[in-house]
């Protein structure tokens, strides 16, 4: 499953590449050792994939702790099955209606303040320019319609759109743009503006992209970031909101499709 996450986004891997001990006996022979499950050789990181059950994930922890205390040079993450699910929970099939929320995490007047304090940092970063608005459809758009009203620099909107990674789609597609910005971004400064950015696999393949293009400068502009489940390194330049693990809605984001209309950010009741 995670393979094919790394397939869609074009990401070399390999598969259990290299053990590391870990523990020795007395006489020098290995006493414990650890075999990350996956390498990008791009990033050179390895990454180990934990099941849903707590206990066993409670003892990958414990030897990724070792691993990275023996090994202070390499990099290693883990990716939780459980944000696998996540994944899964805005796919488009099966729609259960609006997602049952557990609390507000940030109120409309949180977002409407927050985005006031980007729109004045951006105007500022921008003076005398004029900025492209590029959003990424479809979670960015609530936010690109806030942020753009608040900025005191001439803006101009546009939009694309990207695949969406499929974890049962039986024919497995790469990620690429489907829907392209209508005008040339040659020689602007484009602002990649995003609902999110999470795993950052979506983000780095946009400004990979969109760099082929030609604009003067591009940065990612997104209201919510969750650093803490980063995959590859990105540079995010302006961020709304540190999100933390739980799966929300609202504001552009969506379950299925549906709660995209909220006006504030709300967490998501976990799921069975
Ligand atoms: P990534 O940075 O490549 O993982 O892409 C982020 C994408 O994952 C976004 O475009 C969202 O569609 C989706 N996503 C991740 N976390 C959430 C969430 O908490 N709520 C809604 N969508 C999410
Ligand atoms: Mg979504």
């Amino acid at each position: 499953m995670f393979a094919r996450l790394l397939d869609f986004h074009a990401l070399e891997w390999r598969y259990e590449p290299r053990s590391f001990p870990l523990q020795w006996h007395p006489d020098g022979t290995v006493h414990e050792a650890f075999t990350p499950d996956f390498y990008l050789p791009e990033f050179d990181l390895y990454v180990e994939v934990t099941t849903m059950r707590q206990d066993l994930i409670t003892r990958k922890n414990r030897k990724v702790r070792l691993l990275r205390s023996v090994y202070p040079h390499v990099k290693i993450q883990v990716f939780y099955q459980k944000d696998m699910r996540d994944l899964e929970l805005h796919a488009d099939s099966g729609s259960p209606g609006e997602p049952p929320i557990d609390h507000v995490l940030f109120s409309a007047e949180d977002v409407e303040r927050r985005v006031g304090e980007l729109a004045d940092r951006i105007s500022e970063d921008y003076a005398g320019k004029e900025v492209k608005l590029l959003g990424v459809l479809r979670g960015s758009v609530y936010f690109l319609t806030e942020l753009s009203r608040r900025l005191r620099i001439p803006a101009r909107v546009d939009f694309l759109a990207i695949s969406r990674f499929a974890p049962d789609d039986p024919a497995p597609q790469r990620e690429h743009i489907v829907q392209p910005p209508h005008d040339p971004i040659e020689g602007e400064h484009v602002l990649l503006v995003a609902g999110i950015v999470d795993l950052g696999l979506s983000a780095r393949f946009l400004l990979h992209e969109l760099a082929a293009r030609r604009p003067e400068s591009i940065h990612i502009c997104t209201l919510l970031d969750r650093s803490s489940r980063r995959l590859v390194p990105v540079d995010i330049r302006y961020s709304a909101f540190e999100l933390p693990a739980p799966f929300v809605v609202g504001c552009g984001l969506d379950y299925r499709q549906l709660s995209r209309n909220l006006p504030y950010i709300a967490v998501v009741k976990p799921l069975g």
